[in-house]
């Protein structure tokens, strides 16, 4: 039996992950692969704290170049997340031949390409499932059993801390605040929640997928992003009673031919669409392609046991092909080369809500600035409810599709005119 030797960076919840997943399987993966994977080394820094996990200490090495400079070591795992010093060590990894497989979004968004030329020159492989989507083989679909389709439009929930955040508050009528509390002392959310609930994860993870499905590099800064921290209790509310649940969702497509759009943003989905009941920490992509069609992969999107199974799939792809001409790594996973413009936002159905001075000819005012900019009204609704007999009142719109920019300044020039005291939010509405 040949046998593989993995060199893991980090001992946090996914590689410990990885580590029960190997033990649990072992001899499966033993029998189907003729391969016996072994983690020789761990890099852990603070080898006297209680990891709640058995590990023999020989494992156990405080320096990274025990790891990068051990000529037996075939892969490196990097667990530790974060750009740096995770895309050095994972250069230095590559660079000396050792094939790589990472969970890291933040980094792969950031350096994939420079990781995988190194990668290529030294004949070694990079891969990164459990990058995008936790357990849900996502990337090895896309690049292996869908190779034969040209995608037209990508659509996920891909962040488990904010789904559950938005499930909880739509099943439950909670408020952001209580429900960010309850998820971090669950252990669900970061105690810096700050990557999740901004979308920078979600754009991190949507990068890489444009990369993989339209052979386009978009950096995550360059993706419109927004979070969840604006959805009140009434946006869900007014969402049930027009017949949508709010989720964050990452969406690239082809508007037209050589344009592609993408965002993340917290968006209206119809209450019948395949996203709508993908609920708490589960992820889901959505994709389309000119072949198979519509298809839909579900999943946890996060947790050491799914985020160790996508790790062990990789590191046992690489294993099996070792010692072998693998010829798909001729064509590098992420591709960077399509001649295709990225048009930003894209246009889309909007979601606002307004606060506006109430008072006769303010509506007609309202509905007669978007008519000049274009902007069509689908549904309006006024709600005085509590602001009854106050100065102002809340208007909700859905509006048809339009152009993001232009819709801000028919809002601005609403503001500009003291016919609208606030705009509290515009979401996207997905058709
Ligand atoms: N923080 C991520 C989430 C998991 O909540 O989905 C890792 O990507």
């Amino acid at each position: 039996m040949n046998k593989v030797k993995i060199g893991m960076l980090g001992i946090g919840n996914i590689a410990k992950g990885t580590y029960r997943t190997l033990e649990l399987s072992r001899k499966k993966i033993e029998d189907s692969t003729d391969v016996s994977f072994e983690i020789v080394k761990i890099l852990n820094r603070r080898p006297d704290v209680d990891r709640g996990i058995d590990i023999p200490k020989e494992k156990y090495v405080t320096d990274v170049n025990e790891i990068l400079d051990d000529p037996e070591i075939d892969i490196v795992v990097e667990l530790i997340g974060g750009i740096e010093p995770a895309t050095e060590y994972m250069a230095a990894a590559l660079s000396r031949g050792k094939h790589v497989v990472t969970a890291n979004k933040a980094a792969i968004a950031a350096n994939g390409e420079m990781l995988q030329r190194i990668a290529q020159e030294n004949h070694a492989k990079l891969r990164f499932e459990a990058s995008v989507g936790g357990g849900i083989p996502i990337i090895n679909a896309i690049t292996t059993a869908l190779l034969s389709n040209e995608f037209t439009e990508v659509l996920g929930i891909l962040n488990g801390t904010t789904n559950y955040i938005m499930t909880q508050m739509t099943e439950y009528g909670k408020d952001y605040a209580e429900v960010l509390k309850e998820a971090q002392e669950k252990g669900f959310a970061e105690a810096d929640p700050t990557a999740d609930v901004e979308g920078i994860d979600v754009a991190n993870k949507l990068s890489i997928l444009i990369s993989l499905i339209f052979g386009l590099y978009i950096a995550p800064d360059d993706i419109p992003t927004q979070g969840i921290t604006s959805i009140t209790t009434e946006d869900i509310v007014t969402a049930n009673d027009f017949g949508y649940k709010i989720k964050l969702l990452a969406s690239a497509k082809m508007v037209e031919e050589g344009k592609i759009s993408c965002n993340v943003l917290p968006c209206f989905v119809p209450a019948d669409h395949p996203l709508a009941v993908v609920n708490n920490e589960f992820n889901a992509i959505y994709v389309t392609g000119n072949a198979v069609d519509n298809l839909m992969f579900y999943g946890k999107g996060a947790g050491p046991l799914p985020t160790g199974s996508a790790v062990m799939g990789d590191i046992i792809g690489i294993g099996k092909s070792m010692g072998k001409d693998a010829a798909y790594d001729k064509n590098p996973l992420l591709r960077y080369d399509a001649d295709l413009d990225f048009v930003g936002e894209g246009e889309n159905q909007y979601y606002i809500r307004v606060t506006a001075i109430d008072k006769p000819g303010v509506l007609g005012a309202v509905a007669s600035t978007f008519g000049k900019y274009h902007v069509g009204i689908e549904s309006m609704v006024q709600r005085a409810g509590q602001n009854a007999g106050k100065d102002s009142v809340p208007l909700i719109f859905i509006v048809y599709k339009t152009d993001r920019k232009v819709l801000d300044q028919a809002l601005n020039e609403l503001i500009e005119n003291n016919y609208v005291e606030s705009v509290d939010n515009v979401l996207r509405v997905q058709e």
